[in-house]
């Protein structure tokens, strides 16, 4: 049997929860009210339990829930945030949206994310925020993130655009630093059907600055207090579809874990570098990330196969033109490495265990050229 095995496929989740969907559209058409109402009242409590955080602020996207959680904690001209260079350029563009400074660190090579070391290396004085990724749905090390920020007194606004659910020790993604940023972008573990994000706090004063910040920093209708607001508004539709979604998204993460298993087991004999799961925690395989030092070669054959694979991130942020001014003189080894040798494999819930059979077939057939 030879399946054609897509890299993404959002309709089989939407046909699976279909009348609860339409239900929810239903309802807010007939409400009147479109835009921060009930439902994103509803939502906001919602998954702030979901994250174990007192207080869930509704925003436009998740590159816009970073760059009002560094508006709110004061980030400013003059200031240093330090992040990674392999989870795209989000948070570089939101660094530089608040007139800041994006210091790259590199990243570790087992986990592609924040290097606690080079992290402790690169604070100054002017460090003011530090901004690690939960890259593919696996957390940072936030045992050793935290011990460096608690140690110079540095705020960290956790990236989690990536990683709804995830836990280190127990602890949700998002609960964590003094702020969690989420994105609901279509294809996320938690997506609307258009875009969304969230902004996770335990600080009420944050909270609340967030709060005004997401709707041109105006403390009541027409009266503005804090410079630095956007029109950043999570819409009542979104809101009452992340609702119904967020209700499934346990089962969904539990079949995402069940999926990189099978993988893991499949590919076991490759030679393949296989994501693994932290002891620390939960991983939620937003992606499921192979290394090759044959990647081109591996997802050609891939292609030719029929099956779909996507690269997380080929060009690292420092590595970009508009961001090359802020490239560390000595490069991150470790993250360019990564970017030449990574790839992507299919996974979303809804994919079958033949589809997942067929993937591990065909990545052997490729990685070998005489098995499968
Ligand atoms: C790690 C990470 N951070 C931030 C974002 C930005 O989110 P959005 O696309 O909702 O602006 C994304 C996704 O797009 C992401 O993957």
């Amino acid at each position: 049997m030879h399946l054609h095995v897509p890299f993404g496929d959002l309709k089989r989740q939407h046909d699976t929860i279909r009348a609860e969907l339409d239900a929810a559209v239903t309802r807010v058409i007939d409400s009147g009210w479109y835009i921060l109402g009930p439902e994103v009242c509803a939502f906001e409590e919602a998954f702030a339990a979901f994250c174990a955080a007192r207080y869930c602020i509704g925003v436009a996207n998740g590159t816009e829930a970073l760059q009002l959680a560094l508006t709110a904690l004061g980030v400013g001209p003059g200031d240093e945030v330090i992040t990674v260079a392999n989870a795209s350029v989000y948070q570089a563009i939101t660094i530089m949206a608040v007139g800041a400074r994006p210091v790259f660190v590199d990243v570790d090579e087992r986990s592609h994310t924040m290097d606690p070391a080079a992290l402790a290396a690169a604070i100054t004085p002017r460090t003011r925020a530090i901004m690690p990724v939960h890259l593919y749905g696996r957390m940072a090390d936030m045992d050793a993130i935290m011990a460096v920020a608690d140690r110079y007194g540095i705020p960290v606004i956790e990236d989690c655009a990536q990683a709804h659910g995830a836990t280190w020790r127990g602890k949700p993604a998002g609960s964590i630093g003094a702020l969690g940023c989420f994105s609901f972008y279509p294809t996320k573990n938690l997506g609307a059907l258009g875009d969304g994000g969230a902004i996770t706090t335990n600080d009420e004063t944050l909270a609340e600055k967030v709060r005004r910040l997401r709707q041109y920093g105006w403390e009541r209708k027409y009266y503005t207090r804090d410079a630095g607001g956007l029109n950043s508004r999570l819409d009542e539709l979104q809101a009452a579809i992340l609702t119904v979604k967020l209700r499934h998204l346990p089962a969904w993460n539990a079949r995402r874990r069940t999926i990189a298993g099978m993988y893991n087991d499949l590919l076991a004999d490759t030679g393949l570098m296989l994501p693994e799961a932290p002891p620390e925690g939960d991983h939620v395989f937003h992606l499921y990330v192979i290394r090759t030092a044959e990647r081109d070669a591996v997802q050609t054959h891939l292609r030719e196969q029929g099956i779909g694979t996507d690269i997380h991130y080929p060009l690292p942020t420092h590595r970009q033109p508009v961001y090359a001014p802020f490239a560390p003189p000595g490069g991150l080894p470790t993250t360019e490495r990564l970017a030449q040798e990574i790839l992507s494999l299919p996974m979303f819930p809804e994919l079958t265990d033949d589809e997942v059979r067929a993937v591990a077939t065909a990545v052997r057939r490729a990685t070998r050229g005489r098995e499968g």
